[in-house]
C-alpha cells in the first residue's frame, strides 16, 4: 500500500515510516521539509494522490492554546479535505489517553477538537490514543520549571516508549479502518511529581494550583483505561538502554 505519513520525520513519525518499509509498503514521509504543509494547504493534492491511507503524526511547533487549536483543526480539515478528493481509503491520526478528561488544558482541547473533525468527516479512520513519551517527560518537568525547582500535580500518568507507540500506530495503518478509537499505555503509572523526582532527579514541589500543562491533574486522567492496550518495556529499561 502508498502510505503518506504526515509529521514522517518527527519523533514517531519516522519510526513509522521506517517499520511500514520493512513491512514492504511504500511509506512517504511528508512535512514542510518536503513541502507538503497542512496547515496551508500546500503539496498536500499531490502527496496524496495513489495514497491508500493517510497517517497523521504531525504535530504544533507552538503549544500556546490558540496556535495549537489552529493547527489542529486547520490541518485536520485540510487533510480530510484532500484525502477525500484523492481517494484515501483510511485516516490514521495519534491522539492522547484522557484528552477529554482535561478540558483546561488547551493542547488537549485541540486534540479533541481533532478527533471530532475525524470523527464526523465519513473518511473511515482509526484513532490512536497513547500516553506521554518516555522521550516527553523532560519537556513536562522544563516546562513546569521555575528557578530550577518543578511544580507538576501528584495525579498519575502512564508513560510509555515512542518506539511502543510507532508500532502500534504503523500496525493499525497496515490494518482496516476502526472507525473508532484504541487506547495504548506504558506498563506502569506513576504520580507525576513523583516520577520527575525519583527517576529524572529534579527537585519537585505540588500542591492544589500545581498544573499539567495549564490543567490541573487529579487523578488517574492520564492513565490508561480499562481497555487500554499495554505495553510491556518500563520506563528504567527504556532508560537504560537509552
Ligand atoms: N508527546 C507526547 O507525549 C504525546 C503523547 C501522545 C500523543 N502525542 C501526539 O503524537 C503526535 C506526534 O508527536 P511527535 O512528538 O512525534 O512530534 P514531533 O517529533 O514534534 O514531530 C512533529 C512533526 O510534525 C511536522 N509538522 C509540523 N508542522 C507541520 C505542518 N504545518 N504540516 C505538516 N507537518 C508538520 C514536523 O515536520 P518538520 O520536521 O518538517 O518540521 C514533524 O515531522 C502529535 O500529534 C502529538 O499530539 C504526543
Amino acid at each position: 500500500m502508498k502510505i503518506v505519513v504526515i509529521g514522517g520525520t518527527g519523533l514517531i513519525g519516522s519510526q513509522v515510516v521506517t517499520m511500514l518499509g520493512e513491512h514492504g509498503h511504500e511509506a512517504v514521509a511528508a512535512s514542510p521539509s518536503s513541502g507538503v504543509n497542512t496547515l496551508t494547504g500546500e503539496g498536500l493534492a499531490n502527496a496524496f494522490a495513489g495514497a491508500d491511507v493517510v497517517v497523521d503524526v504531525s504535530n504544533s511547533p507552538s503549544f500556546a492554546d490558540d496556535d495549537v487549536m489552529e493547527f489542529f483543526t486547520v490541518s485536520t480539515t485540510n487533510m480530510l479535505a484532500a484525502e477525500k478528493e484523492a481517494g484515501v481509503k483510511h485516516h490514521v491520526a495519534l491522539s492522547i489517553v484522557g484528552a477529554h478528561l482535561l478540558p483546561k488544558s488547551g493542547y488537549l482541547r485541540a486534540k479533541v477538537a481533532q478527533e471530532k473533525l475525524i470523527e464526523e468527516s465519513g473518511v473511515p479512520y482509526s484513532i490512536i490514543e497513547a500516553t506521554q513519551f518516555f522521550e516527553f517527560a523532560e519537556r513536562i518537568a522544563d516546562s513546569a520549571t521555575v528557578d530550577g525547582v518543578v511544580k507538576l500535580p501528584h495525579g498519575y500518568f502512564q508513560p510509555i516508549a515512542a518506539a511502543d507507540v510507532a508500532r502500534v500506530v504503523a500496525r493499525t495503518a497496515a490494518g482496516s479502518p476502526l472507525n473508532g478509537r484504541i487506547e495504548i499505555a506504558g506498563p506502569e503509572a506513576f504520580p507525576m511529581d513523583d516520577f520527575m523526582r525519583d527517576k529524572l532527579a529534579r527537585t519537585v514541589t505540588t500542591g492544589p494550583d500545581a498544573e499539567y500543562f495549564g490543567t490541573p491533574l487529579e487523578g488517574r486522567e492520564l492513565a490508561a483505561g480499562l481497555d487500554a492496550e499495554l505495553s510491556s518495556l518500563s520506563y528504567d529499561e527504556w532508560a537504560a538502554r537509552s
